[in-house]
């Protein structure tokens, strides 16, 4: 294995962070074990999950399945930079109100792949949430009230 490391500047949640790291060191890897962002989680490691989503240049990706190093120059936001200061998303907020989340390991990814939705579409159907979110799987919910959430949260926030 080989022992360079790269250096890497990139800018996370809107801070400019640099770090070193091998050149097969996902995404992922970097924001948990060395940047101590451990918000998002590793399901599977192979893109299944949608627990370790993050948004890269705005697009909506997995962590997992981005090398740390193609983050240079780029700027990615993770669940840590979701909530303003104490208060809350709004999506946050309703997962709470709609015990949208058992064990929670699901949940960053989640609420970053619904951000991400309402982002582009404030208004968005049942039918559209569900597609939206078909890539973030959940073993304890059954999805309904995380749905229920989303859609409540974005009446919320279309009434502000
Ligand atoms: S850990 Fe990345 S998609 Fe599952
Ligand atoms: S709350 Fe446990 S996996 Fe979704």
């Amino acid at each position: 294995m080989s022992k360079t490391k790269s250096h890497v500047a990139t800018t996370i949640n809107g801070n400019n962070v640099e770090f070193l790291c091998e050149p097969r060191q996902t995404l992922l890897d970097v924001l948990r074990d060395e940047l101590h962002l451990t918000g998002s989680k590793e399901g599977c490691s192979s893109g299944d999950c949608g627990a370790c989503s993050v948004m890269l240049d705005g697009r909506l990706v997995c962590a997992c399945l981005v090398l740390a190093v193609e983050t240079s120059g780029h700027s990615v936001e993770t669940i840590e930079g979701m909530a303003d200061g104490e208060e809350l998303h709004p999506l946050q907020r309703k997962f709470l109100e709609h015990s949208a989340l058992q064990c929670g390991i699901c949940t960053p990814g989640f609420l970053v792949a619904a951000k991400a939705l309402l982002d582009r579409d404030p208004d968005p159907t049942e039918t559209q949430v569900r597609y939206w979110l078909a890539g973030n799987l959940c073993r304890c919910t059954g999805y309904d009230k995380i749905v229920r959430a989303v859609l409540d949260a974005a009446a919320e926030m279309r009434a502000n």
